[in-house]
């Protein structure tokens, strides 16, 4: 039975950030003109391994442009990537100590400088971008290849609202496989991933059946959703209809408990690994046997895709939703925060005015 009328307000978090440590207040005050502030981390860990540190201004090489940050987030990348989870994916990022040494994909900010052979950008142009494999946001400023996933913001839009790309970019590897009127049900369709999932799966005209917590039931209704179920009263795996796509973008269910729920030909999607890595298995198992029963998504092209993304913010089909703002010298709060598994959409770092 699917939950239509619970009409529960949606909480949005007070900024509440507490425990600030004070030592990176003042580490991260003030800086020198050619230098700027950034948290580093030189081992995997907890939150508490990020430093703040006063780096040099970074200088734009060849075909890149320099970004002064206005707004970045933390995301669930971000903090798996600082704890160095799961271990294989240290494959990329380093096996002993992280490669990287600061965190941050997503950026929205202001073109500060350009390197030689620029010409999509110029000085005071404002842009938003990815950073994929490299990271390296939660700083003042970055450098980027003016070729890669960087953006001009759609002119109606503010800095905030421009930090989108991370949950949205791993949605598309999953929804980028619907279809016009095809069925698909998204559990966890409250945090960065599920939140722009309804939203891409309405942009290519599917029909969504979004899942969510009772406090989330309103917020998937005003992103479009066709319908709502609180699985908190209702249990969706014992649904009576068949989906083209059932899409885990909570990591906390399994293809065994939704395999019912798919259609002849149906996809369960799943952005975590699953019980026992099941969904590793299960998806290698499955492109074996030549089906791609179920998949992990594992997304590409950032720039293609945020080229996508920024006609459908512009055109108001795509809007991120935001929860907490923090600041750049609240970052532990925010990465505890956000290991919490419990916020809403985005959460937003403020670093510089814009
Ligand atoms: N494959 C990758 O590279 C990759 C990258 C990023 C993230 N991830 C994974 O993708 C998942 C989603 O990431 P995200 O950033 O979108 O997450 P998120 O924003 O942290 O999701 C938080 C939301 O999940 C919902 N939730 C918590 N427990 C739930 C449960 N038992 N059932 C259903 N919903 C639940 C909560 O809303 P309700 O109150 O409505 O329950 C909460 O608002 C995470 O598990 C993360 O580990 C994978």
């Amino acid at each position: 039975m699917a939950t239509e009328e619970v009409g529960l307000a949606i909480p949005t978090p007070p900024s509440q950030n507490t425990g600030v440590c004070a030592s990176l207040h003042s580490a991260l005050a003030s800086t020198a003109s050619d230098s700027m502030r950034a948290l580093v981390f030189e081992r995997y860990g907890a939150p508490e391994r990020l430093m703040p540190r006063t780096l040099p201004i970074p200088q734009p090489r060849a075909g890149e442009l320099r970004v002064r940050v206005v707004a970045t987030t933390v995301t669930r990348t971000d903090t798996a990537t600082l704890r160095g989870h799961p271990f294989f994916a240290r494959a990329m990022t380093g096996i002993l100590r992280p490669k990287m040494r600061t965190l941050g994909m997503d950026f929205a900010g202001v073109v500060d400088a350009t390197g030689p052979d620029v010409a999509r950008f110029q000085p005071g142009d404002r842009v938003f971008g990815l950073l994929p494999e490299r990271f390296g946001a939660h700083a003042e400023y970055l450098c980027i290849d003016s070729e890669a996933a960087v953006m001009p913001m759609p002119a109606n839009l503010d800095f905030d609202a421009c930090v989108v790309g991370e949950g949205a970019w791993y949605a598309n590897g999953t929804t980028r496989v619907l279809r016009e009127g095809q069925r698909c049900l998204i559990y966890g369709a409250s945090g960065a991933i599920g939140t722009a999932a309804i939203q891409l799966a309405k942009a290519r005209g599917a029909h969504v059946t979004a899942v969510v917590g009772h406090r989330h039931v309103d917020l998937a209704r005003s992103l479009g959703a066709d319908r709502t179920i609180d699985y908190q009263s209702v249990d969706f795996t014992a649904l009576d209809e068949t989906f083209d796509l059932v899409f885990d973008a909570a990591g906390k269910t399994s293809w065994f408990a939704c395999r019912r729920l798919l259609s002849r030909g149906g996809i369960f999607s799943a952005t975590d690994l699953g019980p026992w890595w099941s969904n590793l298995v299960l998806s290698a198992w499955f492109s074996m046997t030549g089906s791609a029963r179920v998949r992990i998504p594992f997304p590409e092209d950032a720039r293609g895709f945020l080229a996508s993304l920024a006609t459908l913010m512009a055109d108001g089909r795509f809007r991120g939703v935001f929860d907490r703002h923090y600041r750049l010298a609240e970052m532990v709060d925010a990465f505890r925060y956000v290991e919490t598994g419990q916020k809403t959409g985005i959460v937003v770092v403020d670093v510089n005015d814009s």
